[in-house]
């Protein structure tokens, strides 16, 4: 199965995905993830994204179609059942998906769409700690891990994003409803669209998508 996982900033895109990582076996492709990888390499598109990163606006197309098209078409290429979470972002990377997947005959299956309101953003990714060796999340009232900013997984150290703060988070609410909605709309036009509420309990989303799931007997072609 190959899903797309659109939503505003907090979500729950990234908690979803490492659900449906765990359930369904998909690989879990996240391009604020990549970008990170890059600025932690100091390449020359890390080192470009991080200026648009940290103040909360969108990394330019080119950067971002580049890296997920060697992901899909490269030499180690995911082939099948996949999540993209929080690509594509424009229109222009909307369609530019569609030709690249268009190409390699892998039509997606579903634009998963998770609304959540401000209060609860603002709330979830003030408390965000993100393990720095496997990437797992953790919030400090919802999720804390058992021992102070260590990861319970891998016991890596937590840290916070620098664009978790609130000043950011506002700028990153306005750049998604000013460019993001967009690409909701453009899935919503191909029947492919799915809305779920991003404000639930994250294993109560997940139940709602298996039964989604179920009823359109997708479950054993992933
Ligand atoms: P990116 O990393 O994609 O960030 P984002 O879209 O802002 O989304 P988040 O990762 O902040 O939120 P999420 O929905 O995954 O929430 P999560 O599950 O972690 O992008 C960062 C930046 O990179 C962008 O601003 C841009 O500059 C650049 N970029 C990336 N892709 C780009 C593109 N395609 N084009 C251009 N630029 C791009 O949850 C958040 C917290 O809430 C966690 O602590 C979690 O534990 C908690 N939580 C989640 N769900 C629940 C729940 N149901 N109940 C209780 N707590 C919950």
């Amino acid at each position: 199965m190959r899903l797309v996982l659109l939503g505003p900033p907090g979500a729950g895109k990234g908690t979803l995905a490492a659900l449906l990582k765990e359930s369904l076996k998909l690989v879990h492709i996240s391009t604020g993830d990549m970008l990170r990888e890059e600025m932690k390499k100091e390449t020359p598109i890390g080192q470009e994204a991080k200026k648009f990163i940290e103040k909360g606006e969108l990394v330019p197309d080119e950067f971002v179609i580049k890296l997920i098209e060697k992901k899909l078409t490269g030499g180690k290429r995911v082939e099948h059942g996949y999540m993209l979470d929080g690509f594509p972002r424009t229109r222009k990377q909307a369609e530019d998906l569609d030709r690249i997947l268009g190409e390699i005959r892998q039509p997606l299956d579903y634009a998963l769409y998770m609304e959540s309101t401000l209060p609860v953003i603002i709330q979830r990714l003030g408390g965000r700690r993100v393990c720095e060796n496997c990437g797992a999340l953790y919030h400090i009232r919802n999720k804390p891990p058992k021992k102070d900013k260590i990861c319970d997984l891998c016991g890596g150290e937590l840290y916070q994003r620098a664009d978790d703060n609130e000043v950011t988070i506002r700028t990153r609410m306005d750049v998604y409803l000013k460019s993001t909605r967009l690409v909701i709309d453009y899935y919503q036009a191909q029947g492919k669209l799915k809305k779920l509420d991003g404000d639930k309990d994250s294993e109560e989303v997940q139940a709602v998508l298996m039964q989604i799931f179920h009823e359109d007997r997708k479950l054993n072609k992933h």
